[in-house]
């Protein structure tokens, strides 16, 4: 339970006295905290049940709510709105409950599902650029958001091995290295264990490649058959193929371990292999896969569409599988493997025609019943600092390695001009950099909407004040050494008393709050929820500080009570950070 919850149930028995529905009651955070802390808007809606002037109803309301003894004042203003401050002492007790709570009073469902977060969906043979850090950053931090909620969460990488590109890369290095063991159709191996093209030898053969596919009929015909047969498990192609990936997952291991991203589940379109024939065939039998010039198609479109939606292609009249067919067997292997009660995809927002087609296709097909929650929450993309698509001076996306020490460089300038961990020993002042830096990337991409394009601005994102990550971290660490500080001179934190100020109170109001802020990004799954969050409390971490001489206290339990703050803010904003994929360093 939480605070907030605890209002909204009396307020709710107010409402339910005088004979309306108790869902009216729903109590939030008010929006004018120089009026209220809490507010309730439901004696409108209440009213209109009862036929009565909403005035009349929220002073009746009023009267009942105000008599709990929780309860320090409630004001009817405007229309009928309920503005409401509880007592002191309530909010002593709630912040002892909550610092006495391994979730810190986060609601842990008592449904806990499997939730498989689909992110990242790098190519084999491509280099991740700018615009793959956001379904990396805001996967990883939704996949915590899940796990802090109490579900079984696994974030999939879902890796893009399987289609065109693979036959393209085939044929390439035939045309160049024929030589080579791989091409030779009888052979069955071994193959040599060392692969023939490194990381970088692909992402120059792939764009090459795919660019002769399109001007070159004839190379095209030689990619589509590589592809074909690589699918049907040619040994020499599947044994280059798995050299195509194995460089591919080397270099991406590298740079997630930068960026502090992590899968437990390394599966791909090709994970899906040896179940597209039978699903194909399951599809056919149920009569929901149909033949059409030559191809096999799931019709997806309905009479309520204002615009029919394309068929999905399940099967192209070459035989070949489709992005959709690897997509469809991968929900059914996601269901019947993990027993996923709900699949998000972070992917571009461009791919929201695609995705509706697979879950049409997921239903009508029974690959996926109304048990599991089938969610696109598609992302905005990325432009540059000018507010136009984010380019590179020859026109090409700018890679996101080179983002990434472009970054840590300036965050180690940034550092430099605060004076800011000066004297750590020289490993642990790289690590610091490296932190900063990357929670600068991470809070400029997460604080805002997933939805929506937002302007990458390495020059503010990397400041050490305002809304930046940096800020944010610099505000963990100094809770933490107050608290050492205090430790030096034998004071901890100790029961939390009645705040004596505006500004106390300012501040466990903002940590009450932290339950409802998971539970908004849940149903928004957009971390900007959180990063505003961060933001707030960090503001009035900094008030109540600023305030409270704490060190100069001479009340000894308002003292305590006082690192009692100090301690659960630095908790809740270090948690907080976490589910942003943040890291706070000890000390800087
Ligand atoms: N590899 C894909 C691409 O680059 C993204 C994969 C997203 N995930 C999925 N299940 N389709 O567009």
């Amino acid at each position: 339970m939480s605070l907030l919850t605890e209002l909204s149930v009396l307020v709710g028995s107010a409402f339910a006295a005088v004979g309306v529905d108790a869902s009216l009651g729903s109590v939030v955070v008010s929006q004018r905290p120089d009026l209220a802390q809490f507010q309730c808007n439901g004696a409108m809606a209440g009213a209109k049940q009862l036929g009565k002037p909403p005035r009349d109803l929220a002073d009746e309301v009023a009267k009942r709510v105000e008599s709990d003894p929780r309860i320090r004042a409630v004001e009817v203003a405007g229309p009928g709105f309920l503005n409401i401050h509880v007592t002191d002492e309530l909010l002593a007790q709630w912040m002892t409950s909550t610092a006495g709570d391994e979730h810190l009073g986060l609601y842990q469902s008592n449904d806990p599902m499997m939730v498989i977060v689909d992110y990242g969906g790098p190519n084999v043979a491509k280099d991740l650029h700018v615009g793959h850090l956001r379904p990396h950053v805001i996967g990883e931090s939704l996949k915590r958001v899940y796990r802090a909620a109490g579900h079984d969460a696994k974030g999939d990488i879902h890796l893009g091995d399987f289609g065109l590109p693979m036959g393209q890369l085939i044929a390439a290095i035939a045309e160049s290295h024929p030589d080579l063991p791989y091409f030779d159709e009888a052979a069955t191996g071994p193959f040599p264990k060392e692969s023939p093209v490194t990381v970088e030898d692909l992402q120059v053969l792939y764009p090459e490649a795919s660019g002769r596919s399109k001007a070159e009929p004839e190379f095209q015909a030689k990619a589509q058959q590589a592809t074909v047969e690589l699918q049907a498990g040619r040994a020499g192609y599947v044994a280059l193929w798995e050299h195509f990936r194995s460089v591919t997952l080397e270099s991406l291991r590298a740079i997630y371990a930068r960026l502090g991203v992590n899968f437990d589940l390394w599966l791909g379109e090709a994970s899906t292999g040896d179940r597209l024939e039978p699903l194909v065939e399951l599809l056919q039998e149920r009569g929901v896969a149909v033949e059409s010039e030559g191809a096999i198609v799931i019709h997806v479109t309905t009479d309520e569409d204002k615009k029919a939606l394309p068929p999905l292609m399940l099967r192209n009249s070459r035989g070949g599988s489709t992005y959709a067919t690897t997509d469809l067997a991968t929900i059914q292997e996601r269901v019947e493997e993990f027993h996923a009660r709900a699949i998000v995809y972070i992917v571009d927002l461009r791919q929201s025609l695609h995705f509706e087609q697979v879950f049409r296709a997921a239903r009508l097909g029974g690959i996926a019943d109304d048990s599991v929650q089938l969610i696109h929450a598609g992302n905005g993309t990325v432009n540059g600092p000018d507010g136009k698509p984010f380019k590179t001076r020859d026109g090409g996306l700018p890679r996101l390695s080179g983002l990434l020490d472009e970054t840590v460089a300036l965050a180690r300038t940034r550092l430099d001009e605060n004076e800011l961990a000066l004297e750590l020993p020289d490993d642990e002042r790289d690590e610091v950099i490296r932190l900063v830096g990357m929670a600068a990337l991470k809070y400029g991409e997460l604080s805002n909407h997933r939805t929506t394009n937002y302007s990458f601005d390495i020059e503010r994102f990397t400041q050490l004040q305002g809304k930046t990550g940096p800020y944010l971290q610099y505000v963990a660490v100094r809770a933490q050494s107050i608290l050492n500080r205090a430790a030096e001179q034998g004071l901890e934190p100790g029961t939390f008393l009645p705040p004596s100020n505006d500004k106390e109170r300012t501040l466990i109001l903002s940590l009450l709050a932290w339950p409802e802020v998971v539970e908004r990004t849940l149903e928004t799954l957009s971390p900007n929820v959180i990063a505003e969050y961060t933001y707030e409390l960090a503001t009035a971490f900094n008030q109540f500080y600023d305030a409270c001489h704490i060190m100069r206290e001479a009340d000894a339990a308002v003292q305590a009570s006082w690192l009692g703050l100090v301690s659960v803010s630095r908790l809740v904003l270090v948690r907080a950070l976490d589910l942003l994929t943040i890291e706070v360093p000890d000390r800087m």
